[in-house]
């Protein structure tokens, strides 16, 4: 039986992975409770909206008449023209339904939209980056090999305060960007003159842009795009991913989207091709949808009354967001992001690696972060904090960090 080389050949473990791998090995003896600001996993529990729509599609579903079987591989109708009516018109942007395809995770679609391209696609990431990014597309055979921490094949952006995190073009022609803003890991966003300028680049290029916008609920300024198809002539470069998790709290319910626009398309063997077909095509193989009753509690997240309890629980992780900058750049520390994503990246205290100051926090503070390396080399020297902790135990963790750093 021959295996996947590529696959085999990947470095380390994924990187929530070794870090739960070293929470456990730690927390049997922890002097007390260990506070998570690591993982972005949310902890508010789901908006009464949200669980109401969700209990009575499940009922439904135990009658004759509103039992559902396979949902529709692209999503119900009823949430995809939600999606387009209340995540999209209000930014001004005309999408069709049909360019609209529900599914469980932004993590599933930003790892499986690159088999839209030639195996051979040249792929460049933002540094440090979502590393699931990379992980897939390592697995798939497209970034060639991995020395010294670095992969030979991937075209990397770094991203740090001396270009105040925006990444430059790339230096060479690549057929797949990534960009994510709000940023994971960095919590910074991109003005609309910023996002603008990659557009222009990919539309004189022929570059596919993949505009993860799983963190969009949390701007709070207009000026700042929540949508990259609020620049003119990005529905011809760019793919979208969206994500219930972040904004209403579905980490654990599993319901995300992707834009495909009718208007994107690219070449196989000098001939125009859809990716919206090829993305339609390639779904329907390969899943059969997101379970009915969690397509109806992500509709009700989108209606008037769900979305006034979803906005409240983002502003509740945002003023944790808010009150780790203040504290930690109170506290001396230079601290980036955190202002319009649940995200603050900030570089460690001298001396101390990513994984050092992580090692630090957990055994001293009893408190789990991501260590910025985990996110790519430019991550060196950095560590991520989360917001989606109680206001609580933020407090707490910001008291016993002060407290380790005093
Ligand atoms: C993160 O912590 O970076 C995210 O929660 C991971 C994810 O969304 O899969």
């Amino acid at each position: 039986m021959r295996l996947n080389a590529c696959l085999a050949a990947m470095p380390g473990g994924y990187l929530f992975g070794e870090i739960g791998r070293r929470v456990r090995a730690y927390e049997p003896g922890a002097p007390r409770p260990i506070i998570h600001l690591g993982i972005g996993d949310v902890s508010q529990p789901l908006a009464p909206a949200i669980t109401e729509a969700f209990v009575r599609a499940a009922r439904e579903m135990g009658t004759p008449q509103g039992f559902h079987g396979y949902p529709p591989e692209q999503g119900y109708p009823f949430l995809r023209q939600a999606i387009v009516d209340a995540d999209y018109a209000p930014l001004g942007v005309r999408l069709d339904p049909d360019e609209v395809f529900v599914s469980d995770g932004a993590k599933t679609d930003t790892s499986a939209l690159p088999e839209l391209l030639a195996p051979d696609a040249r792929v460049a990431v933002t540094d440090p980056v979502y590393p699931a990014y990379v992980d897939a597309n390592a697995m798939a055979g497209r970034l060639g090999r991995h020395e010294n921490g670095e992969w030979s094949d991937l075209v990397l952006l770094p991203c740090h305060p001396g270009n105040g995190f925006v990444p430059e073009l790339p230096g060479r022609q690549v057929d797949l960007l990534y960009l994510c803003y709000p940023n994971n890991p960095t919590g910074t966003v991109l003005t609309r003159a910023q996002l603008a300028r990659f557009v222009e680049y990919a539309l004189e290029t022929r570059t596919l842009i993949l505009f993860d916008a799983a963190y969009k609920a949390y701007i709070t300024d207009p000026a700042i795009p929540r949508s990259i198809y609020e620049i003119p002539g990005a529905q011809q470069v760019a793919v979208e991913c969206c994500s219930f998790s972040k904004s209403a709290g579905f980490t654990g319910m599993r319901c995300a989207y992707t834009i495909v626009p009718k208007a994107l398309t690219g070449e196989v063997d000098g001939r125009s091709v859809s990716l919206n077909a090829l993305w339609a095509r390639r779904v329907a193989c390969r899943q059969n949808g997101v379970a009915y009753p969690i397509q109806r509690a992500a509709a009700a997240a989108l209606s008037p009354e769900g979305r006034a309890q979803v906005d409240a629980q983002v502003r509740a992780y945002l003023d944790n967001a808010h009150r780790i900058v203040r504290t930690l750049q109170g506290a001396g520390l230079e601290v980036f992001g955190g202002i319009h994503a649940p995200y603050v990246w900030l570089r460690t205290p001298e001396g101390h690696s990513s994984w050092d100051f992580f090692d630090l926090l957990l055994h001293e503070a009893q408190v789990v972060a991501t260590p910025g390396s985990g996110f790519g080399p430019a991550g060196e020297g950095h560590l991520r904090l989360t917001a989606f902790n109680s206001a609580e135990r933020t407090q707490e963790a910001l008291d016993r960090i002060l407290a380790v750093l005093r």
